[in-house]
C-alpha cells in the first residue's frame, strides 16, 4: 500500500512537472541556435515597417531583425498572416517571435514576452481631404475604420467610437477612400506612407490619440532569447543604426523613454 502511495505521488509530480513545462511555450536562444534559424510571424501591410515588394517582405522591422539574427548567427523564417494572428500564433510558440509594429500594452504583457521597446509611436486619424473632420474631437457619431486586433481597435472601441474593424490594413484603407467609414484610425508612420498612395486624395490629421511603444514579441518563458534580443537592439541603438534605418525609410526616428 505504501509503495502504491509511493508510486503514485512520483507518477503525480512528473505529470505535474510536465504540465508546467508544457505552459511555458517561450524557446531559450539555444533552442534557436541550434535550428539555427528564428521563425518568424509578421502581417506585411504595414509599410514602411512590414511591407511586400515583389514578394519580397521589406521595411524597418525586416532590417532590425535581418541584424538581430546576424548577431545571434541564425537564418529568418518569415510566415505570412493577418495581424490578429501574430499574438496567438507567438503566445503557443508555434512562431518563435512576432514582427508587425506590435505595441506593448499591459493586457498583452500578461500573455506574451516583449523585448525593450525601440520605437515611440502613436494612432493617427485619416480622413479624405474634403472631410469636415479635422480633430479628434469631430468623430463622435462618425464611423471608424480599424484593422482587427490593434491597439486602434481596442482604443475606437474602448472609447465609443463606432467602430468597422477589417483584417487586412488595406481593407481598413479602402473602406475610408471607398466611402464606406467617415475615418480610418492607424499608427501613424503607417498613415503617413499609405497615404501618400492615395496622390492627396486622403490627410492625416495632427492630433495623436495614443502612445505605441513598439517591440518584438514572444511566447512567455522565451527568457534567454528575449534577453539576446534586448543585447542586440541595445547595441544597434548605441551604434546609431537603429536610427540610420529609420532614416532610410524617411522616417523620423523617436526613441521610446527609458
Ligand atoms: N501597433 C498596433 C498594435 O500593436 C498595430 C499593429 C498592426 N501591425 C500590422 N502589421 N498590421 O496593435
Amino acid at each position: 500500500m505504501k509503495l502504491v502511495k509511493k508510486l503514485t505521488a512520483a507518477a503525480l509530480a512528473a505529470t505535474l512537472c510536465l504540465a508546467l513545462t508544457a505552459c511555458s511555450d517561450g524557446k531559450s536562444l539555444e533552442d534557436i541556435q541550434e535550428a539555427g534559424k528564428l521563425v518568424v510571424a509578421t502581417s506585411p501591410d504595414f509599410p514602411p515597417f512590414e511591407s511586400l515588394e515583389g514578394g519580397e517582405i521589406v521595411g524597418i522591422e525586416v532590417d532590425i531583425m535581418d541584424l538581430i539574427a546576424e548577431k545571434l548567427g541564425v537564418e529568418i523564417q518569415f510566415e505570412q498572416m493577418d495581424f490578429d494572428s501574430v499574438l496567438p500564433g507567438v503566445q503557443s510558440g508555434k512562431f518563435d517571435v512576432g514582427m508587425s509594429g506590435i505595441t506593448i500594452t499591459e493586457k498583452r504583457q500578461k500573455n506574451a514576452d516583449f523585448t525593450d521597446p525601440y520605437f515611440l509611436a502613436s494612432q493617427s486619424i485619416v480622413v479624405m481631404a474634403d472631410s469636415d473632420i479635422t480633430c479628434k474631437d469631430d468623430l463622435e457619431g462618425k464611423t471608424i475604420a480599424v484593422q482587427t486586433g490593434t491597439t486602434a481597435e481596442s482604443y475606437c472601441m474602448e472609447n465609443g467610437y463606432e467602430v468597422l474593424a477589417y483584417q487586412a490594413n488595406n481593407d481598413a484603407a479602402s473602406a475610408l477612400t471607398s466611402g464606406k467609414v467617415d475615418a480610418w484610425v492607424v499608427d501613424n508612420e503607417v498613415a503617413v506612407a499609405l497615404s501618400a498612395e492615395q496622390n492627396g486624395a486622403t490627410v492625416v490629421l495632427d492630433e495623436a490619440m495614443t502612445t505605441e511603444p513598439y517591440a518584438f514579441a514572444f511566447a512567455k518563458g522565451s527568457d534567454t532569447l528575449v534577453e539576446a534580443f534586448n543585447e542586440a537592439l541595445s547595441e544597434l541603438v548605441a551604434d546609431g543604426t537603429i536610427e540610420e534605418i529609420f532614416e532610410t525609410y524617411g522616417v523620423p526616428y523617436v526613441a521610446p523613454e527609458a
